[in-house]
């Protein structure tokens, strides 16, 4: 069966049928001191496929609950598919005194599964903290799917670490030029860019990033931007906090097309059929 966590009901419905399981009627509770209960009540079956982004602390708390009601209730395998894995950033020490918060919580969830499936991290490396086996799948190329005809485009990451995911979009998409920014993280909200050499005047620019968080990446490189036609942002997670889409649509954002790793209403692209394949 299909155990979807709360943050994560789209695409667990996708991978359903994408992968002919059933979907387990999970109930959400919480206790009166506000502690949560996440139960699955009618589970039935040798394997479960747990489904739960962790967007935040709740939902890290609740993939913990639903891996051991799943085993609670005699699933023999547990597959834990991750669509967006928080923390994962912090995947190492950058300052004296802090932990490496990537590993701290893949410990954790690996103790109540056989095997994990991570969507599109920041850092492939995440996946060697998990004490199980992992299989790392990437949803970009899947973006080319939800964009509208362009001429001539551009597709642009925002900064190296981002060239592959642009990459990816393009070789799916088919035709287009690709190019990256150099970019310098001042704070957690505040970034700048450096532009390339890159002429995006009159051209349907696609900026591609992994996530998009509180918009600092890609408002700075859209504003780095001379005259693009049109101006079109896709990612794999559009974590997008605090005011991100507001950011986004004042730096002059036409579209912005993400997958489901996030739900948000931009999520128009499911990442179920890379997920399914993992499953196989
Ligand atoms: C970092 O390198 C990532 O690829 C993204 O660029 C970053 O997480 C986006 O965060 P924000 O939207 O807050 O700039």
């Amino acid at each position: 069966m299909i155990v979807p966590g709360s943050t994560s009901q789209s695409l667990a419905a996708a991978l359903a049928v994408e992968t002919d399981r059933r979907v387990a009627d999970v109930a959400y509770d919480r206790f009166p001191d506000g502690e949560q209960l996440a139960a699955v009540p009618g589970f039935d079956g040798d394997e479960a496929v747990v489904v739960c982004a962790t967007v935040d602390d709740a939902a890290h708390l609740q993939l913990l609950q639903l891996q051991d009601a799943c085993r609670e209730a005699g699933a023999e395998r547990i597959t834990t598919v991750i669509p967006y894995m928080g923390y994962a950033r912090q995947d190492d020490v950058f300052d004296i005194g802090q932990p490496i918060s990537a590993r701290a919580v893949a410990r954790a969830i690996s103790t109540g599964c056989d095997r994990v499936v991570l969507i599109s991290p920041h850092e492939p490396a995440v996946a060697d903290r998990f004490d199980v086996p992992v299989a790392v799948v990437d949803a970009a190329p899947l973006l080319a799917g939800a964009l509208p005809s362009l001429a001539d485009p551009l597709f642009l990451a925002p900064d190296a670490g981002a060239v592959e995911f642009a990459d990816a979009v393009c070789d799916a998409y088919g035709h287009g030029e690709t190019d990256h920014f150099e970019k310098t993280r001042h704070s957690g909200s505040e970034v700048s860019v450096d532009p390339h050499d890159t002429e995006a005047a009159g051209r349907d620019v696609v900026v591609v990033d992994d996530i998009v968080a509180t918009g600092a990446t890609m408002s700075a490189a859209i504003d780095g931007l001379d005259k693009p036609a049109q101006t079109v942002v896709a990612c794999v997670h559009p974590v997008l906090v605090r005011n991100a889409r507001s950011r986004l649509a004042r730096a002059g954002v036409d579209a912005v097309h993400a997958t489901d790793t996030v739900e948000q209403p931009c999520s128009t692209v499911t990442a179920a059929p890379v997920v399914a394949d993992a499953l196989e």
